[in-house]
């Protein structure tokens, strides 16, 4: 049971789903803050932000329009919530700065410390056992193939728009979403121990699936 900052895990807890990106990753990367944070880093921007960042994930995922973005939109909902639980104005604006970053493909880089731990805590948990098994909860959840022996190259020109989206889930598979965005996560890291975790992590998921694949193809 986490203890600390009671007020905003329930109001976080309103907004989260069971989903992958639901209120077990954000228990997760809530972990991972407190396992990278040191004496530099501000616990009270840190730890609010890690409990607030997919807040507004729902409302993306049920977009149609592909406008909306849960960093920027989550950032507001999060000021609302911290405004109500007694923040101040400037750690609000320090809270709102790491939301915004936090997403894999933000326009907004990472700045402060506390914003860099709560981006590499987000990759983390996008990657290693943890990233499979994240990754085929998705699969189930929108239908997608277990596995997909296509050209990655082919499959962007035909499945997938200008900003990374994919166009047709349907056509999706865990593999591609490694080969195509999770084999990059660790040159999206920031901090020196994400990095070293980041190489396991990812030395796992190839072995993961290059086994998978050799099942597939009868060789095992
Ligand atoms: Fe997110
Ligand atoms: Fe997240």
């Amino acid at each position: 049971m986490i203890r600390e900052y009671q007020n905003i895990w329930k109001e976080a807890k309103k907004e989260l789903s069971t989903s992958a990106h639901g209120l077990d990753h954000t228990k997760r990367v809530y972990e991972l803050c407190k396992k990278m944070e040191d004496e530099n880093t501000n616990s009270d921007v840190l730890l609010p932000a890690a409990i607030l960042h997919d807040i507004a994930r729902y409302e993306e995922d049920n977009d149609d329009t592909g406008e909306v973005d849960h960093a920027i939109l989550g950032a507001d909902k999060a000021a609302k919530i911290l405004k109500e639980t007694g923040f101040e104005d400037r750690q609000i604006d320090k809270i709102k700065h790491c939301i915004k970053a936090h997403r894999f493909r933000s326009d907004e880089e990472p700045v402060t410390t506390e914003a860099k731990i709560l981006s590499d805590a987000d990759k983390l948990d996008a990657i290693g056992a943890v990233g499979v098994a994240r990754m085929f909860m998705l699969a189930g959840e929108f239908q997608e193939h277990l596995y997909r022996d296509v050209d990655p190259e082919e499959y962007v020109e035909e499945n997938m728009a200008k900003n990374g989206r994919v166009k047709d889930i349907s056509e999706h598979s865990p593999n591609l979403e490694y080969e195509l965005k999770l084999k990059k996560v660790p040159d999206k890291l920031y901090t020196e121990e994400a990095k070293k975790v980041g190489r396991q992590r990812l030395d796992y998921m190839d072995s993961f699936f290059d086994r998978l694949k050799k099942e597939i193809d009868g060789k095992i």
